[in-house]
């Protein structure tokens, strides 16, 4: 298998488990990564939200010594909240690097802010936010989508490079396009063209054949939606890459770490656990087990942690 190297990090593989807001919170990505995954991100983090240190933010943060590499991501827009950032090392010294997002397409985040996909139409700003985070001394990642409304991904990944960014991860798509248009991996041979950093490939990247083909052109290949409720796609995935062969979705390990989430969520959370998360995350374990609508319905009603845990016991 390849080997992936992000400035000085040589992950164990080239299998990254996508930032996810509401998914990729500490409890998952430790299951994703004893499931395989070489390098997890945290959920979106606001810096205006990290540098005011509020509850749920600390909890978007929390971080482990067995979820190593992390790559903490933030997005923002004010040039002054990321040296005042950069100025405070209890906000980022915990992570092996730090990346920023410049694809979220939120219309709150990208139009209102300023923030996430917006960047994508200033890229000169983006290349002076690298450079401010780059005095971290830790490797800078950027995260982009191909363009806002229109396409200049090439141009992005030029000043991307130029500024001293340590890796580009590209989701296929405009931002303005809608998840339901088809990512455009042809661009990812396009930008290796221009770019030499390590370019992680990201969109509609479902299983070992899909990631295949994109690691004939990338570097890394990043899973997101395709791992929500199914940590184990990167042990398939890996195993495909090593033997040519895929197993099945194995619906009664993932039961088991369907309860192994919950007991994490209580054990790094306790009481100030986000239940709505619990449940996105839970009924789509649950969507991916055989014949479980009628278990989902009833999960979906839960109103307490508790009454969670009690429900994944009952499990046989
Ligand atoms: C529930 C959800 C939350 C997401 N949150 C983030 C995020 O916090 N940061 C980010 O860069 N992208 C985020 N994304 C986008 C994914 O990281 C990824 O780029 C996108 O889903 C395409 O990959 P896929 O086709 O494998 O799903 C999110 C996607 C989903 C489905």
């Amino acid at each position: 298998m390849k080997t992936l190297r992000i400035g000085k990090l040589k992950l164990k593989n080239p299998l990254v488990l996508a930032p996810m807001v509401d998914v990729t919170d500490l409890p998952y990505r430790l299951l994703c990564r004893r499931a395989g995954a070489g390098l997890a991100f945290t959920e979106m983090v606001y810096i205006d939200a990290a540098l005011h240190e509020n509850a749920k933010t600390k909890n978007m943060m929390k971080t482990c010594r067995e979820d190593s590499p992390l790559g903490l991501q933030i997005t923002g827009d004010r040039i002054e909240e990321f040296e005042r950032f950069v100025s405070r090392e209890e906000l980022w010294k915990d992570y092996d690097l730090i990346d920023l997002n410049c694809g979220c397409p939120s219309l709150r985040v990208a139009r209102k802010s300023g923030a996430g996909s917006f960047l994508m139409n200033e890229p000169e700003k983006i290349g002076h936010v690298i450079r401010i985070l780059k005095k971290t001394g830790k490797p800078v990642t950027v995260k982009v989508r191909l363009g806002f409304d229109k396409n200049n991904v090439l141009e992005v990944a030029r000043i991307v490079e130029l500024a001293g960014a340590d890796a580009l991860t590209v989701h296929a798509r405009l931002a303005t396009g809608g998840g339901r248009v088809r990512a455009d991996w042809d661009w990812f041979s396009k930008i290796k063209e221009v770019v030499k950093i390590p370019v992680i490939g990201n969109g509609d990247i479902v299983d070992g054949a899909s990631t295949k083909e994109v690691l004939k052109i990338c570097d890394g290949a990043m899973i997101a939606r395709a791992a929500i409720g199914d940590p184990l796609i990167f042990s398939r995935v890996r195993d495909y890459l090593e033997t040519g062969k895929e197993g099945e979705v194995d619906f009664k390990k993932n039961l088991e770490l369907f309860k192994e989430y919950i007991s994490l969520q209580r054990e790094y959370f306790g009481d100030g656990v986000d239940l709505s998360k619990v449940k996105y995350v839970g009924g789509r374990f649950l969507k991916k087990m055989k014949g479980a609508v009628r278990m989902r319905e009833e999960f979906h009603k839960l109103k307490r942690l508790k009454d969670v845990e009690e429900f994944v016991e009952s499990f046989k």
